[in-house]
C-alpha cells in the first residue's frame, strides 16, 4: 500500500494508475462503517484509494476539530491489512496553503436541518470534496449514509458542476444494539452508550407514530420520546423527502420518506436517520 503525503507524490502515483479508481475520502479513527465503504469500492473498482485528512474547514471554532480523533498510524495498518491500494494523507500546508481563499457552497440543501444548525459545515465539506476529486480524479466516491445530507449536497454539487464522479452512497453500519458508528461514539462513556443505543429504536417508530397524526405531530412526539430517554438535547427531528430533503406534508405513494435526527448527549452531538419504513 502506498501512503501519499504531498501532491507531488499523488500526481505521480496517479500516473502510474490505470483502470476505475474508486475513492473513500475519510476524516480517519476508521471503523466498520468506513470499511463498509471500502469493501464497496474494491468490488466496484480496479484501484481504491482512501483519504484521511480532519478538514478544519468544516468545524466551527466551538467544536471538536482539536479533540477529533487522530490515529493515522492504526489507520494506515487496518487499511494494509484490507489491501487498499493508497493511502492519500496530506498535511495541512499542502491542502490549506497560506494563501488559499477559494471556497464551493452549494446553496438550499446546506441552509436545513443540519445546515441550520452547523452553518459553516457543508461549504467547509464541499470545498473539500470537491478538491479531493480535483487531486485524485476518482470515477467513483463512497460516502455512508449516516451522514445523509452530506451525501445528498455532494451528489447535487456533482451535478450542478457536472463533475465526472458517480457518488456512491452506502448503508450505514451499525453495532448489535443499531448504533450507527461513528468516530465520535468515542467520545461516549458506557452509560452514554446505552442512552444512545436507544436513538435507533426511537427513529424505527416513526412510521406508527405517523399514523396517529400529522408530520409536524410526528416529529414533536418523537423528539419528546428522545429528551424522556435520557437526550440532554434535540436540535431536529425531520420527516422529509429522501431526495432532496425538502418538507413533506404526508405520506404520499411516490414521496419516499427519510426520518432525520441529530440529538445531544452531554456535550456530544450525534445524527442519525433512516427510510421510513
Ligand atoms: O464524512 C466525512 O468523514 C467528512 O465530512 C468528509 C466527507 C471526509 C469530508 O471531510
Amino acid at each position: 500500500m502506498e501512503i501519499l503525503r504531498t501532491l507531488d507524490e499523488l500526481r505521480a502515483y496517479r500516473h502510474k494508475i490505470s483502470g476505475y479508481v474508486g475513492l473513500v475520502p475519510t476524516m480517519g479513527a476508521l471503523h466498520e462503517g468506513h470499511l463498509s465503504l471500502i469493501k464497496k469500492s474494491f468490488s466496484d473498482n480496479d484501484v481504491t484509494i482512501v483519504s484521511i485528512f480532519v478538514n478544519p474547514a468544516q468545524f466551527a471554532p466551538h467544536e471538536d476539530f482539536d479533540s477529533y480523533p487522530r490515529q493515522l498510524e492504526e489507520d494506515c495498518k487496518k487499511l494494509d491489512r484490507l489491501n487498499v491500494d493508497a493511502v492519500w494523507a496530506p498535511s495541512m500546508a499542502e491542502i490549506y496553503p497560506k494563501d488559499f481563499h477559494t471556497s464551493v457552497k452549494v446553496s438550499g440543501i446546506t441552509e436545513i436541518l443540519e445546515g441550520s444548525f452547523r452553518p459553516h459545515f457543508f461549504e467547509g465539506v464541499t470545498t473539500i470534496v470537491n478538491k479531493l476529486f480535483m487531486q485524485i480524479q476518482p470515477d467513483r466516491a463512497y460516502f455512508g449514509e449516516k451522514d445523509y445530507q452530506q451525501l445528498k449536497v455532494i451528489q447535487k454539487m456533482v451535478r450542478d458542476l457536472n463533475i465526472a464522479v458517480d457518488v456512491i452512497g452506502c448503508p450505514i453500519v451499525r453495532d448489535d444494539q443499531g448504533l450507527a458508528l461513528s468516530s465520535r461514539n468515542a467520545y461516549l462513556s458506557d452509560e452514554q452508550i446505552s442512552i444512545a443505543q436507544r436513538l435507533n429504536k426511537i427513529i424505527k417508530q416513526a412510521g406508527d407514530v405517523l399514523k396517529a397524526g400529522s408530520i409536524k405531530q410526528a416529529e414533536l412526539a418523537l423528539k419528546d420520546e428522545l429528551m424522556s430517554s435520557g437526550f440532554t438535547k434535540v436540535d431536529y427531528v425531520a420527516l422529509r423527502n429522501a431526495y432532496d430533503l425538502s418538507e413533506v406534508y404526508g405520506l404520499q405513494d411516490d414521496i419516499e420518506i427519510r426520518v432525520l435526527v441529530a440529538a445531544y448527549l452531554g456535550p456530544v452531538r450525534l445524527i442519525d436517520n433512516m427510510a421510513l419504513n
